[in-house]
């Protein structure tokens, strides 16, 4: 399949199969994830590859995210990571208060938010299927303590990656002309939202599993609903970061 009718196929996976994936394939997704752009070449992220079956369910069991028994398919977590940076400047005696703050912390989620997309759209165009989990930010505390993660650092998501069991519908997204402005910001009309939620509706009707009475805005709704992960700020404060 061409590149980009793979890219418009995407679904996420939440089921894998036993197949695993081989040492050159499990090397590609670093390298692609690596070939990713990089803000002034900070290469400001770092992934950490999820092997060890007890260590993954607990990650699981703190992102509510159990996938397969824990031994299908491979879990990485991308780490923003400026503990690197630190130790650079450190062995040439700087000063690494630049590398606590918001634009920093900025820099390194970019950078290690576009390496999981390459991981991911890489791992897609050779038929394997992908699922981000943001569940881990459930408890950061507990998995800056499970990968031993230094100052500087702040564990993003997780990426499942392996050889899809069950594949979902894939998802209407929004109207081009709901994300596409020209030369200035396009604001959302009521009719565009009107009409993609009738679009939702009708996809929750019908998919094939987990049908629900919903469409996008109740789900806009429901996640807005109350403060999400608000001990982040603390977290992060914890890691060294000076806002
Ligand atoms: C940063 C990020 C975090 C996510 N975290 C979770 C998660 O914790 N659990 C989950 O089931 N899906 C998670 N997802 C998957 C989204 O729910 C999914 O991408 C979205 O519903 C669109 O569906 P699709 O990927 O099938 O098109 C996450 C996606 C992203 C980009």
């Amino acid at each position: 399949m061409e590149l980009f009718e793979t890219m418009l196929q995407h679904s996420s996976v939440r089921s894998f199969t036993q197949q695993q994936l081989s040492q050159d394939l499990k090397e590609q997704l670093t390298l692609a994830a690596q070939s990713a752009s990089s803000s002034n070449f900070l290469q400001a992220f770092s992934i950490i590859e999820i092997t060890d079956i007890k260590k993954r369910k607990q990650i699981e069991e703190i992102a509510n995210f159990p996938i397969d028994n824990g031994d299908k398919g491979e879990l990485y977590i991308f780490v923003a990571d400026l503990n690197k940076h630190a130790q650079v400047l450190t062995l040439n005696n700087d000063s690494i208060d630049h590398l606590r703050t918001m634009e920093s912390l900025v820099v390194s989620v970019v950078d290690a938010t576009l390496a999981a997309q390459s991981m991911a759209v890489y791992a897609e165009s050779v038929g394997l299927g992908i699922c981000y989990v943001g569940g881990i930010r459930n408890n950061l505390f507990q998995i800056k303590e499970l990968l031993d993660l230094p100052e500087l650092t702040y564990p993003v998501f997780g990426l499942f990656v392996g050889y899809p069991a069950e594949k979902n519908e894939v998802k209407p997204r929004l109207p081009i002309n709901a994300v596409l402005g020209t030369n200035t910001y396009r604001t959302l009309t009521p009719d565009m939202i009107d009409s993609y939620n009738k679009k939702t509706t009708a996809y929750y009707q019908q998919r094939s599993s987990n049908t629900q009475e919903t469409n996008w805005s109740e789900k806009v709704r429901q996640h807005f609903e109350y403060p999400r992960r608000s001990d982040t700020i603390e977290f992060l404060k914890k890691q060294g970061f000076v806002f």
